[in-house]
């Protein structure tokens, strides 16, 4: 049997306010939605379940408030049996909060998030979990905490040759000195854009493999090394219900195929086969696949019930 990958994800928690309507609002504009829901969320959070669910031993450094949605959160965590032991309760901010809206017909949608306790994940939060990111196989950061507090988990994991994977969202620039400590980074193509959209001057810079989502179409690998970008293709599935989480389950997913010695490819495969099976469900903790789950749709692919994508949507872009 495979050891379980040891994974620490560093980052948000929220609660997810979601509203599905027959298309989203444009500015100014005020559409009839259908009914609200109240579902786990957040980049971080969405992560490190993900993980979890594909066999990772996953902890996860975090802060919620002292409130109703912070004992929810936790809650939720140690269901799936994530270590929760350095997530702070802040007694000064609310738990991080997101507004949804989810276009029914193509599943797409807009987020707004009150980052609340988020914005209070501090340097020392991370340094207190010192132990557990050195003797991590991955660490996983995003960008809904401070960047110095990211910085902070991705110095400690370089310093040990501990895997770093960064999923730049919401997309920001990055410093160099960030970038040089980033092993793997996995960007959809409007988070490249904003990276300066050249994935292989992100490796000049000194990031291992870029990691590019682009949709159904499956991901696109980057590295300096390589002349040639090499395209993993994702999996086409009967209906997209809500994208939300899609690239939070890719990132999950591929934290735990990395950490268990698969080579990229590989891992970056695995990955599209559970962002794909997560687009098949609404909200976006409930959405993330189980480790038997993604293996049954891969065998499935294999005997000919599934296909590799040749689409160009952006069905699995956040
Ligand atoms: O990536 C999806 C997530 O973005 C949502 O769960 C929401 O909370 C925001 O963080």
């Amino acid at each position: 049997m495979t050891q379980a990958a040891r994974i620490a994800v560093i980052g948000s928690s929220n609660t997810d306010m979601v509203v599905r309507a027959s298309r989203l609002p444009r500015p100014g504009e005020t559409v009839l939605g259908g009914e609200f829901a109240m579902l786990p969320g957040g980049k971080g959070a969405n992560q490190a379940v993900a993980a979890a669910r594909l066999g990772g031993q996953v902890t996860f450094i975090a802060r919620v408030g002292a409130d109703v949605f912070g004992d929810n959160a936790v809650r939720g965590f140690e269901a799936e049996g994530i270590d929760t032991r350095y997530i702070v309760r802040d007694p000064d901010a609310p738990s991080g909060v997101a507004l949804i809206g989810v276009d029914e017909g193509t599943g797409e949608n807009s987020i707004v998030v009150a980052s609340g306790a988020n914005a209070n994940l501090s340097v020392a939060d991370v340094e207190a979990a010192r132990d557990v990111i050195e003797g991590a196989d991955v660490i996983v950061c995003q960008l809904e905490t401070p960047l110095e507090t990211v910085a902070a988990a991705l110095r400690i994991a370089s310093d040990e040759t501990v895997e770093t994977i960064l999923n730049p969202a919401p997309a920001q620039a990055l410093p160099p000195e960030l970038l040089r400590m980033v092993t793997v980074l996995t960007p959809n193509e409007t988070e490249l854009e904003m990276l300066g959209g050249n994935a292989k001057a992100l490796c000049g810079q000194g990031v291992g493999t870029v990691v590019v989502t682009v949709g159904a179409d499956g991901v696109r690998l980057v590295t300096k090394v390589r002349t040639e970008d090499q395209h993993i293709p994702g999996y086409c599935v009967p209906q997209v219900v809500d994208t939300t989480a899609a690239g939070d389950c890719f990132t999950g997913a591929l934290a735990v195929a990395l950490g268990e010695g698969l080579p990229m490819a590989d891992a970056a495969a695995f990955a599209n086969a559970a962002a794909a099976l997560s687009v098949t469900k609404a909200g976006a903790q409930p959405s993330l696949p189980t480790r038997a789950e993604v293996e049954g749709f891969l065998s499935a692919v294999r005997q000919g019930g599934h296909s590799a994508s040749t689409s160009g949507s952006d069905e699995f872009i956040r």
